[in-house]
This record gives structure tokens, C-alpha cells and sequence, in this order.
């Protein structure tokens, strides 16, 4: 989770966001262009996932940056891809009900003098090595994701333009693969971890990113407040804290940092009392840990779907709690898509009314879970929440606030952001967003002038329907339609100031077409399917050999 400061510091500007409403008719006329208040030549970059590492290549490709710098907190590159055995810690519940909710993850700690640096040694009489662990998995923060998951994408879908997939790789990819291949795309960059590149700072969280004023109190740029936290070759451990100065800042930390669990009364007080028995779906890794165990899943998407699935053969009983479907027009994948993954066996139930109390010393399966229709249901030894995630920055949790195409944050557009757009793939959309960020901060591009952007801001509100949960959700002929945005733009820009022009992504629509009908038909995809035709290679035989393995057990 990105910091305190980039939450409440900008809640200020957020305030002054509310008031801007509606720009009257006496605007500039939309050939005025914005005028950036200093120069960008250092450019900081927060995370190194897939967004990290387009916007890296993008603005390093430019020959304008003099200092482009990635943190990342993790000790490698790869983002929700680097998986490990080890396990985010719980959350507490309550906490997602006050208005201090987005400090779920972490409150950073922040020394009173900068640079600061301690080590921490392991003493047979007091600091332990567990509890330093501990603060390092904290720390690198554990990814989503679980021991057998595969992308839900096809390879040619979740790939980045300009580097492509060795050909013969399944398309629903077991994670270790994407992540080798995100690491190959680091390499490529020359800022995996081992290349000692200066321009990347691994096991390194920002933790506060803050304006950088003159005497005067004016804007200059930004100030990054970084924490490193290492362990030494002599099992000590290091912390440090210094700070770097910027001119602009590319948010790339992800989507999915904070986890939501709804409040169901009681359920905080069985939380409390059973911490390892009710987890949320970022901290499930194995099936084998719900052996012989009557489980409940909760959520309706990809996470509780396919946790239910990877439980199977192993829970004694299976059930998965949903609530009643909003139907929601504007979801990127249909919720019958998901639920089509569960097996047969598992239980479908609806929505948890409420956890009632359990009396002192027993066990968490004497306790009774009283559903919406009145039902109870009993004997239960874990819960498993997949009810998503909630986001930190510039928001009230559903989605990034006054962004400019989902990338410019209006009110100071030296902060850009990566990757929001759920439901449209990061890996080749991200391409997009980080060239216009590229190109815009070194003069190859322009933003129309400050009042326009807040115009076409207010206008996305109405044409999506409001600020809500899925703003930011594209579906394909959205997604299209801003990439033919991102394209002609910048195109348009290079024809006056040289800039190599962009090609669209090749079109992979029919190919996703088929693929979500057959996971909506409850298919599991051939993972062996083969990926030759990406790009150039998109021959019509290969697509039929596609299609076939598609269709294999349809
Ligand atoms: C369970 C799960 C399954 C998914 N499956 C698919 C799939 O099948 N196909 C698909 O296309 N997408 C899938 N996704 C979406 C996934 O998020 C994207 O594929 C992709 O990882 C997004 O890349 P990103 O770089 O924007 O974010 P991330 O990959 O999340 O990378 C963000 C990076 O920023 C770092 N970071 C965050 N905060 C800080 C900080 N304060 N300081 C320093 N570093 C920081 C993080 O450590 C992380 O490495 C899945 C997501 C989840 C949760
Ligand atoms: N590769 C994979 O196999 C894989 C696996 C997991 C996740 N992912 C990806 O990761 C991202 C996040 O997925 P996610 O499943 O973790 O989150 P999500 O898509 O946001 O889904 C959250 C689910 O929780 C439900 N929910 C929320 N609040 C609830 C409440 N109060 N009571 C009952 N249910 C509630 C939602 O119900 P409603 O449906 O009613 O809104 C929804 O079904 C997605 O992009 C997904 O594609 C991929
Ligand atoms: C543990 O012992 C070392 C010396 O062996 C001492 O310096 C340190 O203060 C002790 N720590 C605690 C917590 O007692
Ligand atoms: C579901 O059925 C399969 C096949 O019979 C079995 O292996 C599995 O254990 C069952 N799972 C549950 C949760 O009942
Ligand atoms: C209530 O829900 C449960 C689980 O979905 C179902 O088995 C039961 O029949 C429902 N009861 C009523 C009264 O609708």
C-alpha cells in the first residue's frame, strides 16, 4: 500500500477537486495546452510489476530523463507475479469500516532524522530472528496469489508489445512462468535484481511521497521518503531511511495492496478469537491447508471461484457464499463466468446476515452462521474471504480519483499512474499509458490546458455513470476505443516533433472472444494450448489450432 502522505496529502487537493464541478463556457479555447511549472528530467517510478517496468522502458527510451529511479519493496522484479510460500499477515476487520482503513497494511514509521540506518541483531536473549523475518515479509508485503494459480488471460493477451512470449507457451500460464517472463523483461531493461543497476532500488518501500515547496510555499516537485530493510550475509539485519527529490512521479504500485473484508456483525469478535480459522483470499496459499475441513468461501469473482476450485479434493465440505447478484452491466467478466469454475460439489449458498457469538471456550465450529434467508449453518473450521480489494490512493477506496484518461492526476500532473484500468489488460494497454507519459513529460506530447482536462474528466464521470466502484473498469470496445485515443494523440504530436510513431496492438479480440466463451461455458481451458500466433505469426492455421484446443472439450 502506497503511504500515508499520498493518501491524506492529497486528500487536500481532493477537497479542491469537489469544488471544481463543471468548467462554465469562458474556458480557454482546447488548442491551449498545459504548461508544466518545472522541468521533468528525474523521474521516480513506484513498483516494479509489469507497469513499473513499461513505464521504465518508455521514459528510459526517451533521451531527455536524467534520473529515472524504480523503488520496489519487493527483493525482485515481477509485481502480484512473485510468488512465495510466505503470507501477507491478517488484517483487522474493524478496521475496514473507520476512516482510517487505508493504514490497514501499514502506518509507516517515520524517524525524525534523515538519513537514518539501524541494524538489527539477533541476540539469544532478546531481538529474534522470527520476529526480523516477520518485519521483513512485512515489509516486501507477499503477493496475492496461490500455489497453483494460472493467468485467467491468454499469453497473447497478457503480453507486452515488443516482447513477446517464446512461442509454445500455454496460454493460461501457471504464475512461475509469468513471472520468468516479466524477470526476462527486467533483464531486457537491465534492472532485474543482480544487474546492479543504480537506476533500481529493490527491497526498497516508499513510504510517504510528499510536495517539495520553495521558501515561498510553491510546488517544485516531490519528495520520496524511502525505507530499505535487508537482511545482512551475517544474518543481521538493516534498515534505512533517506530521502530522493523528483520532478515527477509514476505510480505503479498495483491494484490490489488492501483487502477487503466486509464487517458481518460479528464477525470481528470471531476474527479475534479465531485469527487463523478467517482469512482473506491474499493469504490462501495451499488447498492441502483445508484438509478434511468444512470450509466457506465468500465472493462471487476470481478469487473465491477459483479457491474453491483449488480446495476441492481436499475440504470435507465446500461452500461458497454469494450475495445476490447486482448484475452489474459494466463488470469486465460476467459473474456466471466465474461461478461456472466452481465444481459441482461445492455448495452454492447465499449471502452471511451475521456471525452469532460463540460461548467462551469453544470451538469455532460450535459456532452458528446465520444466512440472509434465515438458514444457519454450522460446523464450519474455515473461512476463506474472496471479497477483493480496496484501493489506497486519492480515493474513498473504489478507484483513483481526477485522472486525466485514467493516467494524469489533474490538479499536479507530475503525478502520473499506471495500471488502473481494470478489466483491460496491464501488460499491453500499460505500453500506452506509459508512452503518453513518456512523451508528455519530455515535450513529445501535450495535455490540453488545465480546465480542459477537468472538462473531459467530468464528462467520463457522466458517460461512465457516476464516481463508483468500476470506474475505471474498460470493456473491450472502450478499451479499443482509447487506444485508438492514445495512438492518434501521440501520433498526431510525432508528426511535429519527430517522435517514432505508435502501431496499435495487434488485435486479439476474436481470440479473447473465444476464450471468455469458453471459460463461460465452464471449459477449462487446455492448458497445453499452444501460443504461436501472437503478432507476425498470427497465421490462420495457427488461430485454428488455437481454436481447436478451445474447443477441445467444449
Ligand atoms: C489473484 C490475482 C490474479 C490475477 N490474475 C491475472 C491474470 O490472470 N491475468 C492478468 O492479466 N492479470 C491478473 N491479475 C492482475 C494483476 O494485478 C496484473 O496482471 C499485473 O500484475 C498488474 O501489474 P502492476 O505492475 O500494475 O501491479 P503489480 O503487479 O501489483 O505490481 C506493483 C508493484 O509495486 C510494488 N509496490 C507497491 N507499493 C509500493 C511501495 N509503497 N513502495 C515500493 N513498491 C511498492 C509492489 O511490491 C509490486 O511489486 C491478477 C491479480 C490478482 C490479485
Ligand atoms: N488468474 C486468476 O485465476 C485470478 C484469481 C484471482 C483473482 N484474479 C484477478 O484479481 C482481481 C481481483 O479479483 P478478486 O476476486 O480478488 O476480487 P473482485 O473481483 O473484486 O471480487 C470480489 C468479490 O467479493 C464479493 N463481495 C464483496 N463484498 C462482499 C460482501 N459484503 N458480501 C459478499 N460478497 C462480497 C463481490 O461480490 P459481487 O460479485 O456481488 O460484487 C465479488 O464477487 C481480478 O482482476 C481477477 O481477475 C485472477
Ligand atoms: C542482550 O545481550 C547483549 C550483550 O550480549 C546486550 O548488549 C543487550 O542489551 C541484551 N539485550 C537485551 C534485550 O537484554
Ligand atoms: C468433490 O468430488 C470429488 C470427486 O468425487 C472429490 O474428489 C472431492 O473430494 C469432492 N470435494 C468436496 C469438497 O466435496
Ligand atoms: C436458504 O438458503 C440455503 C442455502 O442457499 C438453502 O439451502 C435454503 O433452502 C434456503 N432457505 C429458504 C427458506 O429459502
Amino acid at each position: 500500500m502506497l503511504s500515508a502522505i499520498l493518501a491524506t496529502g492529497l486528500t487536500v487537493l481532493l477537497t479542491s477537486t469537489c469544488l471544481a464541478h463543471r468548467i462554465p463556457f469562458n474556458a480557454p479555447t482546447d488548442s491551449a495546452q498545459y504548461e508544466f511549472e518545472w522541468p521533468i528530467k528525474d523521474v521516480a517510478i513506484i513498483g516494479a510489476g509489469v507497469s513499473g517496468l513499461l513505464a521504465y522502458r518508455s521514459l528510459s527510451e526517451k533521451d531527455h530523463f536524467k534520473n529515472i529511479r524504480i523503488f520496489e519493496r519487493d527483493e525482485k522484479p515481477g509485481g502480484n507475479w512473485h510468488y512465495t510460500d510466505e503470507i501477507a499477515r491478517s488484517i483487522p476487520i474493524e478496521i475496514g469500516e473507520t476512516s482510517d482503513w487505508w493504514k490497514a497494511d501499514y502506518v509507516p514509521e517515520i524517524p525524525e532524522k534523515l538519513p537514518f540506518c539501524r541494524t538489527y541483531k539477533v541476540e539469544s536473549n532478546g531481538t529474534r530472528k522470527e520476529d526480523l523475518e516477520k518485519k521483513r515479509i512485512q515489509h516486501r508485503q507477499p503477493k496475492p496469489i496461490w500455489k497453483t494459480l494460472r493467468a485467467n488471460t491468454p499469453a497473447p493477451q497478457q503480453q507486452v508489445p515488443g516482447f513477446t512470449w517464446p512461442p509454445g507457451v500455454e496460454w493460461a500460464s501457471h504464475h512461475s512462468k509469468v513471472q520468468r517472463y516479466l524477470r526476462s523483461f527486467a533483464s531486457w531493461l537491465g534492472i532485474n535484481n543482480g544487474d546492479d543497476n543504480p537506476d533500481v532500488s529493490y527491497n526498497t518501500r516508499v513510504e510517504l511521497v510528499s510536495k517539495r515547496l520553495d521558501k515561498s510555499r510553491k510546488q517544485i516537485g516531490w519528495s520520496l521518503l524511502l525505507r530499505k530493510f535487508v537482511e545482512n550475509e551475517d544474518g543481521s539485519y538493516r534498515e534505512a531511511y533517506w530521502e530522493e527529490n523528483f520532478d515527477a512521479v509514476v505510480v505503479a504500485a498495483g491494484r490490489f495492496n488492501i483487502p477487503h473484508i466486509p464487517a458481518i456483525p460479528g464477525l470481528v469478535e470471531w476474527q479475534k478469537r479465531f485469527p487463523e480459522q478467517i482469512i482473506h483470499s491474499r493469504q490462501y496459499r495451499f488447498g492441502s491447508t483445508t484438509k478434511g475441513k468444512n470450509v466457506i468461501v465468500v465472493g462471487a469473482s476470481a478469487s473465491a471461484t477459483g479457491i474453491s476450485l483449488d480446495i476441492n479434493a481436499f475440504a470435507s465440505t465446500s461452500y461458497l457464499s454469494i450475495r445476490e447478484d447486482s448484475n452489474d452491466p459494466r463488470a469486465p467478466v460476467r459473474r456466471q463466468t466465474h461461478l461456472n469454475q466452481v465444481p459441482p460439489n461445492t455448495t452454492i449458498i447465499g449471502e452471511i446476515k451475521r456471525f452469532r457469538s460463540i460461548p467462551a471456550g469453544e470451538d469455532i465450529s460450535k459456532g452458528e452462521i446465520e444466512l440472509l434467508n434465515g438458514t444457519i449453518i454450522t460446523g464450519i473450521d474455515q473461512l476463506v474471504f474472496g471479497t477483493g480489494q480496496e484501493q489506497p490512493i486519492v480515493t474513498d477506496g473504489t478507484h483513483v480519483r481526477s485522472l486525466y484518461l485514467d493516467v494524469f492526476y489533474i490538479d499536479q500532473p507530475t503525478l502520473a499512474f499506471q495500471g488502473q484500468n481494470v478489466g483491460i489488460q496491464t501488460f499491453s494497454y500499460g505500453k500506452y499509458t506509459s508512452e503518453a507519459i513518456a512523451r508528455v513529460w519530455s515535450g513529445q506530447a501535450h495535455l490540453p490546458h488545465k480546465q480542459a482536462l477537468w472538462r473531459h474528466f467530468w464528462n467520463t464521470v457522466e458517460e461512465r455513470g457516476g464516481l463508483k466502484k468500476g470506474f475505471q473498469w474498460l470493456q473491450n470496445q472502450a478499451e479499443a476505443r482509447y487506444l485508438r485515443h492514445f495512438v492518434s494523440w501521440l501520433n498526431s504530436e510525432a508528426v511535429t516533433t519527430g517522435a517514432k510513431l505508435l502501431d496499435l496492438p495487434p488485435d486479439v479480440s476474436e481470440q479473447m472472444d473465444l476464450w471468455m466463451k469458453a471459460r463461460a461455458a465452464g471449459v477449462t481451458v487446455d492448458p497445453n494450448g499452444r501460443n504461436d500466433f501472437w503478432g507476425d505469426s498470427l497465421g490462420i492455421n495457427q488461430e485454428i489450432e488455437w481454436k481447436k484446443a478451445v474447443l477441445d472439450d467444449w
